[in-house]
């Protein structure tokens, strides 16, 4: 068997990620379109556009690899929308409707968080320094969508689902 080294794993892992911005991709326009308050179809919409961004950067780090881009299937990001979309099924016209989707929403976010934190990790020990910056910028975003998703439950999602009961 050959050996399995960093560059590998680094490389699969780029590609489950690039799999899941595109799943990601889709599914927003869904959750904006499905969002009761404005705020939080705002965020979805924003995030949708920002996601697209993310989506080239990931392919200028293929790029940076040598590599075409392709995706992976990704069975946790599958699964984190399917939960996603159970929401928007089951609490439809609901009050605690949003404050179902922005968790949906923040799952996603932290998977995310989690497979850029980690390839940043490994392009910076790899000493891909304009990588390093590609997966840092879309870090730094994803982490921002996280706060504002924080932020829109407590001022927004949450107290609506409260209100109703
Ligand atoms: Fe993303």
């Amino acid at each position: 068997m050959a050996e399995k080294t960093l560059e590998i794993l680094f490389h699969e892992t780029l590609k489950d990620i690039y799999y899941a911005e595109r799943k990601i991709l889709k599914a927003l326009p869904k959750m904006a379109r499905g969002a009761q308050s404005p705020e939080l179809k705002a965020a979805f919409e924003k995030h949708r556009d920002e996601t697209e961004g993310q989506i080239e950067r990931l392919q200028q780090v293929f790029e940076l690899i040598g590599k075409r881009p392709q995706g992976k299937t990704c069975a946790a990001i599958e699964g984190i929308l399917e939960e996603g979309e159970e929401i928007l099924e089951e609490f439809k016209g609901q009050p605690a409707l949003d404050a179902g989707l922005v968790a949906a929403a923040q799952a996603v976010e932290h998977y995310e968080i989690a497979r850029y934190g980690t390839l940043k990790r490994w392009a910076q020990v790899l000493g891909m320094k304009d990588a390093v910056k590609l997966l840092d910028a879309t870090l730094k975003e994803e982490s921002m969508t996280d706060d504002s998703l924080s932020a829109l439950a407590d001022q927004v999602a949450n107290q609506k689902a409260l209100k109703a009961a």
